[in-house]
């Protein structure tokens, strides 16, 4: 400490050397002001773990603020101790030669400043991240719905035991209500997050994890995974659709049909295809033959917004793309490329369309 305080002694008093450190500061707080700006901008709207719709995020949330807090207090000490001992060294020539004393306040401080209050200020931390923990983990209720989540590479199903519903990458749940959701996987692991209503679960190959699930009002969250799974991670999107009570009862009725059989003579032509064709070792539609369990059940097809785990949207055009050549979109996806001649494709089209 004695060899740092010598350099400092020797150098003469310059004019407006203190402020110019200031004013330089000033000038990259702005910027760091303006950055931030930027960015926290980020963090607002669908799916910011920061904008929280259910109460297991808004706990998270809580511990985060509660942190970032404490550690800007933090900062602003030890940067304001720093620059104080630095600036007022630089006002004057440093004669005195360290005394007892001045030990004495050293070691206080460091007693104080490095070794009481960080034990006070991570006990604390500790004591609030274990009351989040089991503040999320144990929602107070019993849960309403049990949802199983099954992880693939890349997409996710989505199984309803006790309603007989099975479909892929939205799950649907009633707002207001607990849910269990029991997460597995069938390949390697994935991370099961929905920012918005609460944290990450991992989805473990021969394990289920088990997380509750809240959403406080209706509306559409983005999930996304959140475990490096491969080429793919990035495409393995999902939402949780949360429903009034009404349109919750009425998702589950539609869902829970078989497919109607196809009433128009291409649809049905396109459904003779699809039976004939590999398509139906590795898609299941509920009410035909097919039921593979490879892909995403087809049944309800056309009821979910996009395709390909949030990669595309619903639509014809994309459904066509989609078929032809998957890996165009997804490179390294499960489903192979196919070849139609043009009516076939036109008649599958057709029929798929139809799986309302
Ligand atoms: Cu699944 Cu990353």
């Amino acid at each position: 400490m004695v060899s740092m305080a010598d350099p400092l002694t020797v150098m003469p008093p310059r004019p407006g050397c203190a402020r110019r450190p200031g004013g330089s500061i000033s000038r990259a707080g702005v910027i760091g002001l303006i950055v931030a700006a930027v960015l926290l901008s980020g963090c607002a709207g669908s799916p910011s773990a920061l904008d929280t719709k259910g109460p297991g995020a808004a706990d998270i949330a809580a511990l985060w603020w509660g942190m970032l807090t404490i550690a800007l207090i933090v900062i602003v000490v030890v940067v304001g101790l720093l620059l104080f001992s630095v600036l007022r060294r630089r006002r004057g020539p440093e004669t005195e030669v360290l005394r007892p004393e001045r030990d004495r306040t050293g070691t206080l401080m460091i007693a104080v400043g490095g070794i009481a209050v960080p034990v006070v200020v991570l006990t604390g931390l500790m004591f609030f991240t274990v009351h989040t923990i089991r503040a999320v983990t144990d929602p107070g209720t019993p849960p309403a719905l049990t949802v199983d989540v099954i992880g693939h590479d890349w997409w996710w199903e989505a199984r309803y035991p006790d309603q007989g519903v099975v479909t892929a990458n939205y799950i649907h749940i009633p707002a207001g209500r607990t849910i269990e959701v029991r997460l597995t996987s069938d390949d390697v692991i994935h991370s099961f997050w929905v920012p918005q209503l609460t944290g990450k679960t991992d989805l473990i190959p021969g394990q289920t994890n088990t997380l509750t699930l809240r959403a406080d009002q209706p509306g559409t969250y983005r999930g996304q995974c959140a475990e490096y799974c491969g080429l793919q991670h990035a495409h393995m999107a999902f939402f949780v659709v949360a429903d009034t009570a009404d349109q919750f009862t009425t998702w589950l009725n539609a869902e829970r049909a078989p497919a109607a059989n196809p009433s128009a003579a291409l649809a049905a032509q396109g459904q003779e295809v699809f039976l004939g064709h590999a398509c139906s070792t590795c898609h299941a539609v509920r009410g035909t033959s097919a039921n593979g369990n490879v892909g995403p059940d087809l049944t309800h097809l056309m009821s979910r917004p996009t395709i390909a785990a949030g990669t595309l949207e619903t639509n014809r055009a994309n459904i066509a793309s989609w078929v032809l050549a998957p890996a165009a979109f997804k490179p390294g996806a499960n489903m192979p490329p196919t070849t139609f001649d043009s009516a076939s494709l036109d008649a599958l089209l057709a029929y798929l369309e139809s799986l309302k």
